[in-house]
Order: C-alpha cells, then sequence, then structure tokens
C-alpha cells in the first residue's frame, strides 16, 4: 500500500514507524515543520521532491492508495477531505473532526467516494479490552448495571491543546468514551458533567472532568478523569469495575492481582437474613482472567484492520460512520458541562 502521511512530527512520528512497520510504502510526507519532515523522510526513505508542507501539492503530484491524517484535529476534516476527494482511502487520528458537522462530512464524502475512513481508536485495539468485552457479553457478571471509570494523571499540554475549551475531553476522554461503547456493546443516551481547570493544569481550558453517563438499558457509567492529578497514574487505559447483576470485572491494567479480574456473585441472596457484607478474602481476589491474544496490538492492529478493509471494501470498526457516535459524547459532554444541564444525546446523526 503507498501512503501519504500528514503530520509527520509530533505523535505522527510513531505512525511513519508503525506504517513502515506493517509493510506500508511512504510516497510522500507532509509537515509544515522543515525538521520534523527532513527527519521522517530519513527514517522511511522518501527523498526530499516528495517532502512536502502544503496538503494539495502532495495529493496533485503524488500517486497513492492511501492517506494517514496525523494533523492537529481543527485540520482534520480539510485535511482528510481532500484526500478522500482525491481518491484515497484515509485512517484520520482521534478526534476524527472538532465539530459534528465537519466528521459528518467526511463521512459523506467517504460513502459517496466509496473510500475506507477509519478513526484511530486504538485503545479498544488490544488484547484486554477485547477479553472484558467478550467476558460482558458471554453473561459472565450477567446484565451490566452499573460501571465506575477512574483516570488520573498529571498532564502538561502545549501548543494547540493549549489554547482549546475542552482539551481533556476532546483529546483524552474520547478514548475512555469510545472504550465505554465498545465494551458495553451499546450507546450512550444521556450525560450530565462538570468540568474545570485546577492550578496545577497548564491549560486554558478544562483538565478535569466528572461525568454521568446513562447507556442503553439504564447502564450507568460513572466517570472520574483528569490530567490534573499530581502523584496519580492510573496508566492510560484507567481502571474500570463492570459491575453486573451476577459479578463484577475489574479491568485494571496496573493492578498487582492481576488486570483482568472476575468475581462471580453466586450466593443466594434470599437465603441471608442478617446484614453481610461480601468482603473478598485476601487470598481471593477474584479470578484472575488471562487476555487472549488478538495479534498486532494498538496502532499495528489499526493498520491491519485497515488495510483488510481497503482491499475488501468491509467496513472498519472504528470506522468514520462508527466514530460519529463517539464523537456525539464529546460534544454532549461539553454541552452538558457548559450548560449545567442534563443532555440527551443524538444518535441519529449519520449522513
Ligand atoms: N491516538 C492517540 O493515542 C493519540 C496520541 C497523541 C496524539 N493523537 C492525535 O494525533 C493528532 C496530532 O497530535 P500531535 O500530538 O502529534 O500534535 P503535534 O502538534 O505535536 O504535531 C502535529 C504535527 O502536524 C504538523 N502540522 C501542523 N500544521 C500542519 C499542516 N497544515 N499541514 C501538515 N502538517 C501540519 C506539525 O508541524 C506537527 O509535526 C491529533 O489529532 C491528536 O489528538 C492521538
Amino acid at each position: 500500500m503507498r501512503v501519504i502521511q500528514a503530520g509527520v512530527g509530533g505523535f505522527g512520528s510513531s505512525w511513519v514507524y508503525a506504517l513502515r512497520d506493517c509493510g506500508y510504502t511512504h510516497v510522500a510526507l507532509i509537515d509544515t515543520d522543515p525538521e520534523a519532515l527532513c527527519r521522517a523522510g530519513e527514517a522511511v526513505g522518501v527523498p526530499p521532491e516528495r517532502r512536502f508542507t502544503r496538503v494539495e501539492d502532495a495529493l496533485e503530484r503524488v500517486d497513492a492508495d492511501c492517506f494517514m491524517d496525523v494533523t492537529p484535529p481543527h485540520l482534520h476534516a480539510l485535511t482528510t477531505l481532500a484526500a478522500l476527494r482525491a481518491g484515497l482511502h484515509v485512517l484520520v487520528e482521534k478526534p476524527m473532526a472538532v465539530s459534528m458537522t465537519e466528521a459528518q462530512e467526511m463521512v459523506r464524502v467517504a460513502r459517496e467516494r466509496k473510500r475506507v475512513l477509519m478513526v484511530t481508536q486504538q485503545f479498544r485495539y488490544y488484547d484486554q479490552p477485547r477479553t472484558v468485552r467478550r467476558l460482558i457479553a458471554e453473561g459472565h457478571i450477567g446484565d451490566v448495571d452499573h460501571v465506575v471509570t477512574e483516570f488520573q494523571i498529571q498532564g502538561l499540554l502545549f501548543g494547540w491543546r493549549q489554547r482549546m475549551r475542552h482539551p481533556f475531553l476532546m483529546d483524552m476522554a474520547i478514548h475512555h468514551f469510545d472504550l465505554m461503547r465498545y465494551l458495553l456493546h451499546a450507546e450512550a443516551r444521556r450525560v450530565m458533567a462538570r468540568t474545570w481547570n485546577p492550578t496545577v493544569s497548564n491549560t486554558q481550558g478544562d483538565m478535569n472532568a466528572f461525568v454521568w453517563f446513562e447507556f442503553d438499558g439504564g447502564v450507568r457509567v460513572n466517570y472520574t478523569g483528569g490530567f490534573a492529578s499530581p502523584g496519580c497514574d492510573t496508566g492510560w487505559n484507567g481502571r474500570w469495575v463492570i459491575t453486573g447483576t451476577r459479578g463484577t470485572i475489574i479491568w485494571n491494567p496496573r493492578d498487582d492481582w492481576g488486570p483482568i479480574r472476575l468475581f462471580r456473585q453466586n450466593a443466594d441472596l434470599s437465603r441471608y437474613t442478617e446484614q453481610t457484607f461480601f468482603t473478598p478474602l485476601p487470598e481471593v481476589w477474584g479470578e484472575p482472567i488471562p487476555a487472549a491474544s488478538i495479534g498486532p496490538q494498538g496502532h499495528h492492529h489499526n493498520l491491519h484492520q485497515w488495510r483488510v478493509c481497503m482491499e475488501s471494501g468491509r467496513e472498519p470498526e472504528t470506522s468514520g460512520r462508527d466514530n460519529l457516535h463517539t464523537l456525539a459524547m464529546v460534544f454532549a459532554t461539553m454541552e452538558a458541562a457548559d450548560s449545567r444541564r442534563e443532555i440527551a444525546i443524538a444518535h441519529d446523526i449519520e449522513p
């Protein structure tokens, strides 16, 4: 597959190597930073005449099959739409766009041109979340009742992230929101939220959020997230406690007891007549569940799936169309936080 990559500095530099390692051939690179262009060009053997500072020039002068968009979010619509209109399949970094209108236009054009538009929500493309989803789907904890998710890290953000109104929701929580949809195999219907910017943050916009979602079937999700939490590090996935009618799954990659633990609540509750607490014994912290291997993970899984979809015409799991529903959660959460109202999340959004 011949690929053009836009945005090769910052996070794009990791995609340069991932694309190369997954058998894609860079035929052109685009970046406004000449040093980043030069570094990436040297790494993957793209000569100076095929290193560009403008997307239009690369699309006009170089033949390719597909396009990787790792530019800052406010440029995604412009960049990705140009590539789709030039007849290329696109893998675009999250967030796919900075407004629903832009994202819908991207999905519409991809469909019209019959091109694969995929979004890099790679958090779900790892062994552990795929095993957690399977455990839930197989009914090991009965019907899901509620979920508690905690993510805390101290992050110092720079550049465009410092100027966003909601850098945390838009740039980070979007991964966790996408994971919620994936793990529960359901959509969020309502949201309440508070966001704020602690004094230990270095951004203009809000870095911490307390969010409450109601998913299909009344499943409640309580999400605590923050990039301004000195001394905390839950890991990028965060810590998940998923409680159902017959047990609980704890997914916490940092947990000494094992990243995935399953507690089965098999007791006949009707037999108890006195106050009872089912505190796990120290030696029985649930059943550790090994995560089944899915083969290539993260970026590599994204790239493998993108290729299969381009070759077969199949829709990727994290297609642009699917991702509209993750974006809807992000925008509704921002609205809930800014208006201090409970917001219904619309899902009749596919163009
Ligand atoms: N999936 C993830 O886990 C993950 C992690 C980090 C970043 N990202 C996403 O990747 C994207 C880029 O983020 P980043 O951290 O690399 O940002 P960045 O600002 O560090 O890097 C962006 C790159 O794009 C270049 N650029 C800027 N304007 C350009 C233009 N007009 N044309 C071509 N290139 C241009 C910059 O010079 C820079 O090299 C964002 O959408 C971000 O959310 C995703």
